[in-house]
């Protein structure tokens, strides 16, 4: 295991947008090390309680040090399967979505083109799918569907082309090989802003670990189980997770039920960007269950 530390991202907007009252009932669906989590709980009074889930072993080992907290209730579960087990009439929950830090420098998770590892990326260690079964096992349609589909990546048939001719000579096993594949299939390297790998590595990720369908399926839920008054606080990475939670926190807010807090997402503030370059991607939005 990594001993890589994560910054928790955006805190104080988190908990302008959050709102805590110290004697409420709270979620982080995303415990990830535990950073915002922590913070959650220096806010709470001893009648206050703070429900935590993810679904990496890492982030359940990360929790044990919350044990002794009465307060504190941990579940080793996805979005969706945690949605079974957290209370109804929270007074706010927030999902912090995406991979850690620890995650993406542990190179025996295979996140990263950045680590030399085996093609995992899977975010919990109980699933049976890695990216090595996805690279070597969909058919080359499926391939650029699937990295055109979940990378927004324009060169997707070229990269799905240059896997399956790779493929033929051996399996496809490490992120070194999935990264030089991608790096010799983009044309004019030197002129793009990221790296040739960067969003065949994000569509892998997102297909092995559904992570639009866990956000798709479970917002809806979680909003419904938001007390009036309560908050719910969403932190995106990339465009295609932050449409959903657009899409999602309007229709609400059409329905009269919720109200949409941030018109438009906030973003890192300059000072942040500087000392954490890894929120430089963050679209955070808060929605607010009615008074009815
Ligand atoms: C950016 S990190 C969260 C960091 C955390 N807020 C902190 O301060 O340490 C995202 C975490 O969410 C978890 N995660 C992402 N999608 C998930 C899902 N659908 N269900 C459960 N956990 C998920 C990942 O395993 C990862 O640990």
């Amino acid at each position: 295991m990594s001993h890589v530390e994560h910054i928790p991202v955006m805190v104080r907007e988190v908990f302008e947008g959050l709102h805590i009252r110290k004697n409420g009932t709270y979620w982080d669906g995303t415990f990830g090390r535990g950073g915002h989590s922590e913070k959650l709980l220096s806010l709470l009074s001893d009648s206050g309680a703070l429900f935590a889930s993810d679904r990496d072993a890492a982030a359940l080992a990360a929790a044990s040090r919350f044990e002794v907290d009465s307060r504190f209730t941990f579940f080793h579960s996805s979005l969706v399967e945690a949605l079974a087990l957290v209370p109804e009439d929270l007074d706010g929950f927030l999902w912090d979505l995406g991979v850690s830090t620890p995650q993406l420098k542990d190179s025996a998770r295979g996140f990263s083109f950045a680590e030399s590892g085996p093609l995992d990326m899977r975010m919990d260690q109980r699933q049976s799918v890695k990216a090595a079964d996805l690279v070597n096992g969909l058919n080359e349609r499926e391939l650029a569907d699937l990295i055109y589909q979940y990378g927004e990546e324009r060169f997707s048939r070229r990269i799905a082309r240059a896997i399956i001719e790779k493929r033929r000579q051996a399996p496809i096993e490490t992120t070194e090989e999935l990264e030089d594949i991608c790096f010799k299939a983009y044309p004019f390297k030197k002129k793009h802003r990221i790296h040739p790998a960067t969003r065949t590595f994000q569509a892998f990720r997102i297909a092995v670990n559904g992570e639009l369908d866990q956000l798709e399926k479970a917002l809806p839920l979680a909003l419904n189980k938001l007390r009036p008054g309560g908050r719910g606080v969403v932190m995106s990475f990339h465009s295609l997770e932050d449409r959903i939670v657009k899409h999602t926190f309007r229709q609400f807010d059409r329905n009269g039920t919720h109200r949409v807090i941030t018109k438009k997402p906030l973003r890192p503030s300059e000072e942040e960007l500087v000392q954490n370059p890894a929120s430089r991607s963050t679209k955070l939005r808060v929605i607010e269950a009615c008074q009815l």
